[in-house]
Formats: C-alpha cells, sequence, structure tokens
C-alpha cells in the first residue's frame, strides 16, 4: 500500500517536469498495477477458493479479538440478498461428532438462538446487509472457530472467523510433585484455578511471549507439549528452540503436569505484607471482605496490569507465588518478566505475605 501511495504522488511531482519523466512514470506506475492484479487473481487453482456471491470476504477482520467478560462482533456482511435466505451461525469444532453446535439461525424477519452460546448472542443489524453475530460476556471457552452460512437453497455460501480470548497461559503442577495429573484431573485443576486447559495455539502463542517452561503438560485436545525458549539438554535436548510434543497420550492413565489458560478477571486482587501462616492469610484476606487469590488471578493481574509485587504470598491452593512485571536483580534475580513460585511451603511457617482477590 505504501509503495503504491508513493507512486502517485511521484506522478503528480512528474507533470511539472519533462515529458519523458512523465513517460517513466507512467511505466512503473503501470507494471506496478499489473503485478499488483496479477497478484489478486492467481491463487493456485486447485486451491482456489470458490468466490463468493452474496458474503463479503472476510479479510479485514478475519480473526476478533477480546479477553473474557468483553463484548465482541463476529462481521458477517451480504453483498447481495437473495430473495428467501436464512443465515445461519455455527460454532466450529474440530474432532467433535454429533449434531454441530449452531448458535443462530435468522431470516428476514426473525431470528432464533441454539445452545448455549445462543443466550449470549444476538444479531448486530446495524443495516440492511449485516448478518454479524454478537457475543456478550465472553467465556475462556469461546475462543475458536465460527461459521456464518448463508443459505438461500441453491448456492449456499459460508465464511470462518476465528475468536481470539487474549489471555496467559501458566504451568500447573501438583502439590505432591511432578506429573501427577491424569487428564481429567488436569481440567479439574485448571478451572479450580480460575481457567481452563490450553489449546496448543494458546500454548504456541505464550512460548512466543516467552513461556519456557521444562515439564510437560496436558493441553485441551489430550496432547501433551511443553514449550522451551532455550535449548538444553534436559529439556528435549539441544535441538531449535520451539514447542516439544509428546502428542496424544492416555487421558485415563498416563500422568502429567497442566497447561492453563485464563484472561481477565472482574475482581481485582491486592497483598498484604506480614508474616503469615496459610490461616493467618485466609483470615486477613477474609478482615478486608476478600478471599486468598487463585493461581489464575495472579497471573491475569501480572499480564493485565502489569502486577509487580516483590514479596512471596500465600495464595489458595496453599502454593507461594509472586508477580514480577519489572525484573531486577533482588527480586527472583531472573532477567525474565513472569509469576515466580515458592512451591508449597510448610503451611505452618510464618513467612509469606497474602494475595487476596475480591
Ligand atoms: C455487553 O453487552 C451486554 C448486553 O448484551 C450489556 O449489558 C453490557 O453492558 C455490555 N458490556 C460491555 C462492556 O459493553
Ligand atoms: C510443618 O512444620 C511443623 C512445625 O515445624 C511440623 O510439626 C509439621 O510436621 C510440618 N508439616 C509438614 C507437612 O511437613
Amino acid at each position: 500500500m505504501t509503495g503504491h501511495l508513493n507512486l502517485l504522488n511521484f506522478t503528480g511531482a512528474g507533470r511539472v517536469t519533462s515529458s519523458i519523466m512523465n513517460c517513466a512514470v507512467i511505466l512503473i506506475l503501470t507494471s506496478s498495477c499489473l503485478t499488483w492484479s496479477s497478484a489478486m487473481y492467481t491463487p493456485s487453482r486447485a486451491a482456489a477458493p470458490k468466490k463468493l456471491m452474496y458474503l463479503l470476504e472476510p479479510l479485514v477482520y478475519a480473526e476478533v479479538v477480546g479477553r473474557r467478560g468483553d463484548n465482541v462482533t463476529l462481521p458477517c456482511v451480504l453483498r447481495t440478498k437473495p430473495s428467501h435466505y436464512k443465515v445461519k451461525w455455527t460454532k466450529l469444532e474440530p474432532g467433535h461428532v454429533g449434531p454441530e453446535n449452531i448458535i443462530m439461525i435468522s431470516n428476514a424477519q426473525a431470528c432464533k438462538p441454539y445452545g448455549h452460546l445462543g443466550h449470549r448472542a444476538s444479531l448486530r443489524k446495524a443495516h440492511a446487509m449485516d448478518a454479524s453475530l454478537q457475543l456478550s460476556h465472553l467465556e475462556l471457552e469461546d475462543s475458536g472457530t465460527y461459521r456464518c452460512e448463508l443459505i438461500n437453497g441453491i448456492e449456499d455460501e459460508n465464511i470462518v472467523i476465528s475468536l481470539r480470548i487474549e489471555g496467559v497461559v501458566f504451568p500447573y503442577q501438583s502439590k505432591n510433585g511432578r506429573y501427577k495429573y491424569t487428564f481429567h484431573e488436569a481440567k479439574e485443576v485448571c478451572a479450580q484455578q480460575d481457567g481452563t486447559l490450553a489449546s496448543y495455539s494458546q500454548l504456541f502463542r505464550a512460548w512466543t511471549e516467552g513461556l519456557d517452561w521444562c515439564n510437560a503438560g496436558w493441553l485441551r485436545d489430550g496432547t501433551v507439549h511443553y514449550p522451551i525458549i532455550h535449548p538444553r539438554p534436559a529439556c528435549g535436548g539441544e535441538m531449535l528452540s520451539g514447542i516439544r510434543s509428546y502428542g496424544p497420550k492416555d487421558k485415563n492413565h498416563d500422568r502429567f503436569d497442566a497447561f492453563c489458560f485464563t484472561s481477565k478477571t472482574s475482581g481485582s486482587i491486592s497483598y498484604i505484607s506480614g508474616s503469615f501462616s496459610f490461616d493467618q492469610a485466609v483470615k486477613a484476606c477474609r478482615r478486608q471482605g476478600a478471599e486468598l487469590a487463585l493461581v489464575g488471578h495472579l497471573y491475569a493481574a501480572w499480564r493485565f496490569q502489569k502486577y509487580d509485587q516483590c514479596d512471596g504470598g500465600w495464595l489458595r491452593d496453599g502454593s507461594v507465588r509472586f508477580p514480577i512485571s519489572n525484573p531486577r536483580e533482588r527480586c527472583g534475580g531472573l532477567p525474565e518478566a513472569g509469576v515466580r513460585s515458592f512451591g508449597f511451603p510448610n503451611k505452618t511457617m510464618h513467612l509469606y505475605g497474602a494475595y487476596c482477590y475480591r
């Protein structure tokens, strides 16, 4: 785009110079236009997507991003209205068998919501050609792929849009040590920490943002992976940095840690300084009308509010952690930002403050 604009400016200037110069400029412009249009129309024949007749190609907003609790709009706009048609919105679930997950079916007059997503869905109807879907109060599980389908009985067509929940991935390990969770238990512990099991793409994004973790954990699809930024012999060898994969594992018998995912919280977190035992920390929070924070709460505050507190504090699961956004020598010493952990100390030790949430 920039190149194009520059050329146009150049033509303007060219008018007041010699005609030879003008010709040269026109030649450049023409060849530039040719390249541009041929680039538009030369998708490989085998993979050429069917050209849409009714729906606008989703070039601009192919991915919509929101945080938990936000309202978002998944755009779907008609270019031509057939005389009779319906629009059907569905959430696509790869690997899912059984009935499809319909959210909304509408025609020119009315619309009908379906399923648990339907309760939070409405059509935007910003103008006569608008079939965009609004989703309110986003939840962690809402991330994924959505399809807007125009059904007119002759040539149905659809577009696909992905919804990404902006959030943070955190590894979670049992207080009894490494690799204690079956898949189902991993799912449960993530929920207990205000999260869900992360998807592969959430783990991948977390790796691009700096997550380096040398313990394998379950993901939502039943596969087991871990992200490595600094390759080292103990963590999959000296190969390239990246996601190390164990592939799919036995959900009932194999045991690993968990990679949980969470997003913005509606409450807020605060630190009470002191030398508390676990029980005293519980009480300290209660006195403020709050409760000990969950691991997910602390990660969300670190991710979204750049929460930084150089003091270990009790959390509700009995672990002691602290969030660092500005890494410095005297706060754990690590060069990267992150939530640091002291593991699960003896609950009777009077050593730590309290992270409260309300
Ligand atoms: C989201 O939409 C709901 C209704 O659908 C509305 O009550 C709420 O205020 C909206 N929230 C935001 C943050 O816009
Ligand atoms: C915690 O510490 C107390 C006092 O030092 C000790 O009696 C107790 O056995 C310890 N608990 C565990 C689980 O180690």
